[in-house]
């Protein structure tokens, strides 16, 4: 709301406009299903044409409700009125059947039903073709996080690039996503974008969406899933298309970097890719993909570019900037029991995930049992120096400067940005 037009001095608005925008407001505030920082969720963003196909089929449909809402009580009033009955009423006229009213009572719903049908039919049409020149994001549900990849950004070694929870695409274009599931059934859904896809396992579902504004926005699993269903959440962060382009040629050309000899980073990279055998600490390596390194995990979400994310936990937390990474108070907005700053929620997560993510399969690193399937198994040590070497060296995993995808892109609905670049 806060443009130039708004502002400008010496306006005066009439009570009409203050109302709207009152309206407005309050309309925002109910659909805002949740608005903590870097979260906007709006189902009526007119920027996808998915959001805006749906948006004029509710007003035919708003549209008519209220025709028929108005007509009906209209007449319910004019009969309640007009026949109202009295001491000197004669007893009403009996009569039995009214062929010509009952044919209109009958004949009008199907006109409405069937005019309905023909327009959610149109926008059927309209919304389930996929064009083959679309640029493909693959988006993977699994209990509890996201993997999205690009199936036509092939990187040196065979695979493609894939980030965790995290969907980077190009603003202006259309998408054709397809969606899928590793066990249960989840549901994609970026409301700003539109629609929700049910994520099942061993199908593909592919639609088209897309945003004309570049900017953050807010996805979530909307499919109750399991334990952490709630904290199954995602980002779409949509780019300017030349930052796009940028983002995706860095991201088929990366190639993790090699930690210096000595360093924290080199500690924690020989932990990732080895575990500890003489503890039982299992490799990260076993469930997590680092493009450009050894480490090929499919199990657990894709790692490459870890630096470069703000969230942790499947967007449990939010900012995990360097800029905040000792601060508290960013770290709230997954509302957990204890407020941690970014890198005591990393180094929480590596000791021991399913503590603060429930029904999360990434073993601990504390010595305490997980579970996998309902077994219990025990987790090897790490201890607390080791657990930040790790940190270390998955903070180290950055795409270049200018791939950095958070860089100036803005929040909607915070009027922030997404903090300063890394
Ligand atoms: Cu996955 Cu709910």
């Amino acid at each position: 709301m806060n443009t130039k037009h708004d502002r400008k001095p010496g306006g005066k608005r009439g009570w009409a406009t203050q109302w709207t925008r009152a309206g407005l407001i309050a309309l925002g505030a109910a659909v805002l299903s949740s608005c903590g920082q870097g979260q906007f969720i709006f189902l009526g963003d007119q920027a996808a044409s998915y959001n805006r196909e749906i948006w004029n089929l509710s007003l035919w449909a708003i549209g008519l409700s209220i025709i028929i809402f108005v007509g009906v009580s209209g007449m319910l009033f004019y009969t309640v009125q007009k026949f109202r009955e009295d001491r000197n009423t004669a007893a009403p006229q009996q009569f039995h059947g009214n062929n010509k009213l009952e044919a209109w009572l009958i004949g009008i719903p199907i006109i409405l039903v069937l005019g309905l049908s023909v327009l959610s039919v149109r926008s059927l049409a309209r919304l389930n073709p996929v064009s083959q020149e679309t640029l493909g994001i693959e988006a993977l549900g699994a209990q509890f996080w996201w993997n999205f990849s690009y199936p036509a950004s092939t990187v040196q070694g065979g695979s493609v690039v894939t980030n965790g929870n995290e969907m980077v695409m190009p603003a202006g274009q259309k998408v054709a996503i397809t969606t899928t599931s590793r066990d249960v059934i989840h549901g994609f859904w970026a409301p700003n974008l539109g629609g929700q896809r049910a994520s099942i396992p061993t199908v593909k579902k592919v639609w088209e969406l897309d945003t004309q504004r570049p900017g953050v926005y807010q996805g979530n699993c909307s499919q109750l899933c399991g334990a952490s269903h709630a904290n199954m959440r995602f980002k779409v962060i949509a780019l300017p298309p030349e930052r796009f382009a940028a983002y995706n040629e860095a991201a088929r050309a990366y190639v993790a970097p090699t930690p210096a000899p000595g360093s924290a980073e080199e500690r924690g990279y020989n932990l990732f890719m080895q575990g500890k055998a003489d503890t039982g600490a299992v490799a990260c390596a076993s469930c997590h993909r680092v493009q450009g390194t050894p480490a090929g995990g499919v199990s657990g979400p894709d790692l490459s570019f870890f630096g470069t994310r703000r969230t942790l936990g499947a967007g449990m937390w939010e900012a995990m900037t360097p800029r905040h990474w000792e601060e508290t108070e960013v770290a709230q907005s997954a509302k957990t029991e204890k407020q941690y700053s970014p890198a005591q929620a990393l180094h929480e997560w590596i000791k021991n995930s399913p503590r603060v993510k429930p029904g999360s399969i990434m073993p601990s690193y504390d010595g305490s049992t997980y579970f996998v399937d309902g077994k219990p198994i025990k987790g090897g040590v790490l201890t607390d120096d080791e657990i930040d070497d790790v940190a270390a060296y998955l903070r180290s995993l950055r795409l270049p400067e200018e791939a950095d995808y958070w860089r100036g892109i803005p929040v909607h609905g915070t009027n922030t940005t997404a903090g300063g670049s890394q």
